[in-house]
């Protein structure tokens, strides 16, 4: 009952089970398999806090396709040990320095816009996010930019097909699935050891910005660097995590602000006025409705897991719902509506809103994101009027990593006449010879 209701609809069959069993039930279904799935703030809160010796990572082969050193295959001290050092270059004070790249990017894609025609967004958006991505963190640029431009999509779009298969035991070739994604996997390596081998000669490599840069400056408790395998990995990681969850986001923006006119009016009223609070309250609320990332799993590792009225054994999935979470009445009254003012002046609580999951295993580009998504839509309100529309919501459409509007979030633009660029920016990022 549950496979056909999930095949059916995976959201809905997700609130139905809600509905008829509360805020805790047991579900088996295909992907899921066999899990407990939660969405109650105080029980989110146990699982998130809860050490890595309790609950941690799920065993998925996401790691066994970004590598061995990614974020998603290591747990307990070498998962703390690299947060240690990735952590601060994505910490919220420096991220000032990434808004040129992200406002050059963003005015790049929008010149090619259409007016008057409706078109979808999301593509955009995946390039917005893509390009800024390889020049903020991977320093890409001249030949090796391009060079993965084309490469990481394709690297990605695979990979991300095959972390749901099992690797098979015998050699099928260079032309099947897996044949494929070794090669391309082997001229990323090939691309990177490029990249790195020019920020190591580059005498300017103190003063650079860029997360490689930093990569390759860092050190750990006992003063030894990172290895080029942990690099590679780990900036394969970023930009598959960071990539389609900030553009699919932004999509979905544009997908709720067409369907509530009075509120783009006051954002776009607020961003010629130099303003951003309401702005980043409508992120935070898109975030809330239309979460791309529909939970946080872990696994039980202690013999037991006590969680709220339940005692869990070893082995056992427990997924911390975001969908549920941010759907639940008692924490946001009319919960399915889009009402950006409920954020306005006020932070979320970090176990109602959890679109970036919690606790030592959540994102580490969340402040990445928020600052991406304000740039993008802060150029957007600035150049362009979005024409408001009545047609049906778009419904949510799974690719893989995450969800986006199954129509792309598409959008009507006119551009405004006589509307100069306005920017807020701060200093470039350090080395941005590759600005257009
Ligand atoms: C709107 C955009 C984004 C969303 C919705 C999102 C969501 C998430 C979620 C739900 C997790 C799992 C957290 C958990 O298990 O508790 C996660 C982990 C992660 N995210 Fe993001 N993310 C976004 C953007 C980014 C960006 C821009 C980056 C980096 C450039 C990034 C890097 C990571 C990394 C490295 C992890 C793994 C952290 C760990 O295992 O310690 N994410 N993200």
């Amino acid at each position: 009952m549950q496979g056909g209701l999930a095949l059916a609809g995976r959201l809905r069959a997700m609130r139905w089970l809600r509905d008829r069993y509360g805020s805790a039930f047991t579900i088996n279904v295909p992907i899921f398999g066999r899990a407990v799935v939660i969405s109650d703030p105080a029980e989110i809160k146990q699982l998130f806090m809860a050490g890595p010796e309790i609950a941690s990572n799920l065993e998925v082969n996401l790691g066994r396709v970004l590598g061995p050193n990614s974020f998603f295959a290591l747990d307990g001290d070498a998962h703390r040990r690299q947060r240690k050092l990735l952590v601060p270059p994505f910490h919220g004070r420096r991220l000032g320095v990434y808004e040129t790249v992200v406002e050059e990017e963003a005015v790049r894609e929008m010149a090619s816009w259409p007016e008057g025609r409706e078109f979808a967004t999301l593509d955009s958006m995946m390039r917005i996010t893509l390009n800024t991505i390889l020049r903020a963190v991977f320093g890409a640029d001249g030949a090796e930019l391009s060079a993965l431009r084309d490469l990481l999509p394709k690297l990605v779009r695979l990979g991300s097909r095959l972390a749901v298969l099992p690797i098979p035991h015998t050699d099928l070739g260079r032309y099947s699935p897996w044949g494929r994604f070794y090669g391309y996997r082997r001229e990323y390596d090939a691309i990177i050891g490029r990249l790195i081998g020019r920020a190591q000669r580059d005498p300017e490599l103190d003063e650079r910005d860029d997360v490689l840069a930093l990569m390759l400056r860092s050190r750990y408790d006992d003063g030894s660097p990172m290895s080029h395998g942990e690099i590679a990995d780990q900036l394969l990681t970023l930009l598959t995590a960071g990539h389609e969850t900030t553009a699919t986001t932004l999509a979905w923006a544009i997908e709720r602000l067409r369907r509530h006119p009075a509120v783009l009016r006051r954002l776009s009223d607020e961003a010629d006025a130099g303003g951003s609070d309401l702005r980043k309250a409508a992120i935070i609320e898109v975030q809330r409705v239309r979460p791309v990332i529909e939970g946080a799993a872990r696994q039980v590792r202690a013999p037991t897991m006590r969680l709220g009225r339940w005692t869990l054994p070893r082995g056992q999935v427990v997924i911390a719902s975001i969908y549920l979470a941010h759907d639940n009445e008692a924490v946001f009254p009319h919960a399915r509506s889009f009402d950006p003012d409920r954020f306005l002046g006020s932070r979320p609580d970090s176990y109602q809103w959890i679109p970036f999951g919690g606790g030592v295993r959540r994102c580490i580009g969340a402040a990445f994101a928020h600052m991406e998504m304000d740039v993008v839509l802060r150029t957007l309100l600035c150049h362009f009027t979005l024409e408001p529309t009545n047609d049906r919501d778009e419904r949510w459409h799974s690719r893989g990593i995450a969800f986006s509007p199954a129509r792309g979030g598409r959008a009507v633009v006119h551009r405004r006449p006589g509307t100069r660029f306005r920017t807020n920016i701060r200093p470039a990022l350090a080395r941005s010879s590759d600005a257009p």
